[in-house]
């Protein structure tokens, strides 16, 4: 009865996404635990391209329960958008199973949530403004709208109308907007309940009684360790915890029925947003990465920033989730170059640091030390077996593993489910 969680190991993007389809296809339940459509998953099947944002990944895999837990923040607009964008592709959406406790982002967030990113100037986040943060800190502050609130108009009402009160202080005295009318946010929340109603569940449940019964189930994370409101670069972080724990407290299982956790890494890096970012790299190179990465956002289609891979990184990404494996992605990108430089440590201010710095100056002032392995000039597209990648390629990755300390049981060579070569099955 496999439980297993996968999730970003760098800063997003690093195709969570296809991994979990490809994983997700031999497991019973896929649930996602954080985040909302801040996040997207691309997912190539057959040659036609998913772009997900709330939806998990098994939505699109026949006999695999999809859920949404507690953890997640929804935007009821854009999941009954993305239902029936992905419903009109032939998509079978009615198994979908939504925890009556996820929080809800209200329209006055997306509001908030491009406000305060206008007032905070140059030290702005550049979020997705999609609401995220004003959302988890509602809930955090007990202010938060929750699914199950939808179907009792008197509390909803009284809970938006509480929310609203210091928000259009802050709208209309401090931001120069119009203040919000709760009565026109409640009626619009109203509008979805009784759509809503049939996929509402103790997904908690559901989950630990699919366990109990010998069923897998993957936990799909959103977003990444490296953009954590605890272990990432803070303050450029999302609102929630991608790594390990947010599984747990996202879904409401215990820690002891986790059987894997795997980290998805990109042979290289990139991230959305502002943020210290060591292995940046700013000039042509970085330009014709992007390029030959298709390295621009799936949900705000914004340019991605690119960069070597960085091995202080993901070591912490093994360390803070307790990874058991690594999906490497988008190895195919990197062939054709003679050389791949390989960040193993940095120079923090003139010192050798192995580890993550332990404060954001030091992070911000880290320049990386570079290792340059030999590149290939084969194409590995079709590759389908590690033996059948050229040496270098092999060489790379075993250094990767080395540098990462986790083993890479996967390489992706492609974006399609089926451009995956398959070191260490993870389930089975
Ligand atoms: P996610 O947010 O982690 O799910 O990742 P995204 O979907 O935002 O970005 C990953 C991109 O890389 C998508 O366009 C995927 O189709 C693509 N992709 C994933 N794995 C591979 C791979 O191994 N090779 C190539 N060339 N593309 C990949
Ligand atoms: P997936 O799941 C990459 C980044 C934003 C911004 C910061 C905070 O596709 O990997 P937010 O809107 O969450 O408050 O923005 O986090 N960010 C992502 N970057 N991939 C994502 O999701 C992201 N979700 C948020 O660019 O820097
Ligand atoms: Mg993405």
């Amino acid at each position: 009865m496999p439980a297993v969680i996968v999730l970003g190991a760098q800063w997003g993007d690093e195709g969570k996404g296809k991994a979990t389809d490809q994983i997700g296809q031999q497991t019973d339940l896929v649930v996602k635990y954080n985040g909302g459509n801040n996040a997207g998953h691309t997912v190539v099947v057959d040659g036609e391209k998913y772009a997900l944002h709330l939806l998990p990944a098994g939505i699109l895999s026949p006999g695999v329960t999809p859920i949404i837990g507690n953890g997640v923040v929804i935007d009821l607009e854009v999941l009954f958008q993305e239902i029936d964008e992905v419903s009109a592709r032939g998509i079978d959406c009615s198994r979908l199973l939504i925890s009556s406790a996820a929080h809800i982002i209200p329209s006055y967030n997306k509001v908030m949530d491009r406000s305060t990113e206008k007032f905070l100037g140059a030290r702005q986040i550049g979020t997705t403004g999609r609401g995220i943060g004003p959302t988890y800190a509602d809930k955090m502050n007990r202010i938060g709208i929750r699914i199950q609130d939808l179907f009792d108009p008197s509390i909803l009402s009284q809970k938006v109308c509480g929310a609203l009160v210091n928000k259009n202080h802050l709208l209309s005295g401090v931001y120069g907007l119009d203040p919000i009318d709760p009565d026109v946010v409640t009626a619009e929340l109203l509008s979805y309940a009784d759509r809503i109603r049939p996929m509402v569940a103790d997904a908690s449940l559901v989950v630990n009684d699919a366990l109990d019964a010998g069923k897998t189930v993957l936990f799909e994370g959103g977003q990444a360790t490296m953009l954590d409101i605890d272990h990432g670069t803070y303050p450029f972080v999302t609102s929630s915890n991608p790594t390990a724990g947010g599984a747990l407290t996202g879904t409401g299982v215990g820690p002891t029925r986790i059987d894997r956790v795997v980290g998805v890494a990109k042979a290289y890096t990139t991230r959305v947003g502002e943020g210290p970012f060591p292995t940046e790299l700013t000039d042509e190179v970085g330009d014709a990465l992007r390029t030959k990465g298709g390295e621009f956002g799936v949900t705000t289609g914004r340019p991605r920033r690119t960069g070597w891979f960085d091995a202080v990184v993901v070591r912490y990404a093994t360390r803070v989730n307790g990874l058991t494996d690594i999906c490497l992605t988008k190895l195919d990108v990197l062939t054709g170059y003679e050389k791949i430089p390989v960040c193993v440590a940095y120079e923090v201010d003139g010192t050798r640091v192995d580890e993550m710095p332990l404060d954001q100056s030091s992070f911000h002032h880290a320049v990386p030390i570079y290792e340059e392995l030999r590149g290939w000039s084969e194409d590995i597209t079709d590759v389908t077996s590690f033996e059948d990648l050229p040496q270098a390629a092999q060489d790379y990755v075993h250094r990767l593993e080395e540098v990462s300390r986790c083993r890479i049981s996967s390489i992706g060579v492609g974006p399609g489910r089926e451009a995956t070569i398959v070191r260490f099955p993870l389930l089975g």
